[in-house]
């Protein structure tokens, strides 16, 4: 139908994707045979049916026992420029790339390493596409803040090719508070910050990654519980990263009908759609449109107004966002 050729065709952004979750079975696989990991499965099909999760901790313990394999710079390449191939065909022209330092320094791969193999592909992307990036440090919430201020002291040296700061992983227990020092540190050097909240935690913890500085919530749907934060959101149009599949797999939502997706349009919000961890909940973000477009019925304004979103939300700058909007 014609708002599927819409989805299809326009130019889009993805903000909220974390490049530990775009490795397919298929290569973790090939990189655990690769680098003399054993995995927990027998094969790729026993994997992929491990892959029904309950709420986001069920989850998490299989995305870094995942990322283990990921050992030298051919190896975060290679998983990178799967990733943007696969965006590419999404007419994805422009993403914003989490990653998580702290998975992979605490198995003994250097930052350098992890960094250098996922530039590598991001500057091919964009010579072969146009393609255009930001690359976000993510600080693991279920870890101290120190640990999370050691990690921002390694990533000096490199600071020039990090973009921004975010923070990711058990979100309940682990408040945006617990991270204020950090990211005033972060905020000092000049760079912009965002925090995931409200994914699983309530809207207390929304109110909290505003008091951090943030310049986007990342997933944020739990803010819909309270007027007044919805209120605020709306009026200062702070992004929300949305990640619809996501929330169906972990069980934030139990139906893709019951997603407030076109709620937070309605209520004037700037909600856009992203894939978070692709492999993992079964779609890249093109599927993401798709699956909501139909489980909500949205109509063509809805899909342009949500691509649009993505422009508006991201680091591009005005000259960059004048090519698409
Ligand atoms: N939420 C929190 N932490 C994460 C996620 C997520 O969806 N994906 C990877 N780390
Ligand atoms: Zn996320």
């Amino acid at each position: 139908p014609a708002v599927a050729a819409l989805i299809a065709r326009l130019p889009k952004t993805e903000l909220h994707l974390h490049i530990e979750g775009t490795l397919e079975p298929e290569l973790m696989f090939e990189l655990a045979r690769k680098n003399g990991v054993t995995l927990p499965y027998a094969d790729v099909s026993a994997l992929r049916a491990a892959y029904d999760f309950s709420d986001l901790q069920s989850f998490l313990d299989l995305y870094y026992a995942g990322a283990g394999v990921l050992q030298d710079e051919d190896d975060f390449y290679r998983l990178t420029f799967a990733y943007l191939e696969r965006a590419h065909r999404d007419k994805v022209v422009h993403t914003e790339i989490f990653f998580d330092p702290q998975t992979h320094t605490a198995r003994g791969v250097p930052f350098a390493v992890v960094l250098a193999g996922i530039r590598r592909a991001l500057a091919q992307a964009r010579t072969k596409w146009g393609m255009t990036s930001r690359l976000i440090l993510s600080f693991l919430r279920h870890l101290s803040e120190e640990d999370g201020m050691a990690a921002l002291e390694e990533a000096l040296p490199w600071l020039d090719a990090i973009d921004g700061f975010g923070l990711d992983s058990s979100e309940v227990g682990h408040p945006p508070e617990k991270f204020a020092q950090l990211f005033e540190r972060c905020r000092t050097l000049g760079k912009p910050v965002v925090a995931h909240a409200g994914e699983e935690g309530p809207p207390e913890y929304v109110w909290q990654a505003l008091a951090l500085g943030v310049c986007r919530v990342d997933h944020g749907v739990r803010a819909l519980e309270d007027d007044a934060l919805v209120a605020k959101l709306a009026a200062s149009r702070m992004p929300l990263t949305v990640c619809p599949l996501s929330n169906l797999k972990l069980c934030v939502v139990d139906t893709l009908a019951h997603h407030p997706l076109k709620k937070m349009l309605v209520q004037g919000l700037c909600a856009t759609v992203n894939s978070d961890d692709p492999s993992y909940f079964g779609g890249y973000v093109g599927d993401n449109y798709v699956a909501c477009q139909q489980a909500l019925d949205l109509g063509a304004d809805d899909i342009v107004q949500l691509v649009k979103n993505g422009f508006e939300a991201s680091w591009l700058s005005d000259s960059e966002k004048a090519r698409y909007v």
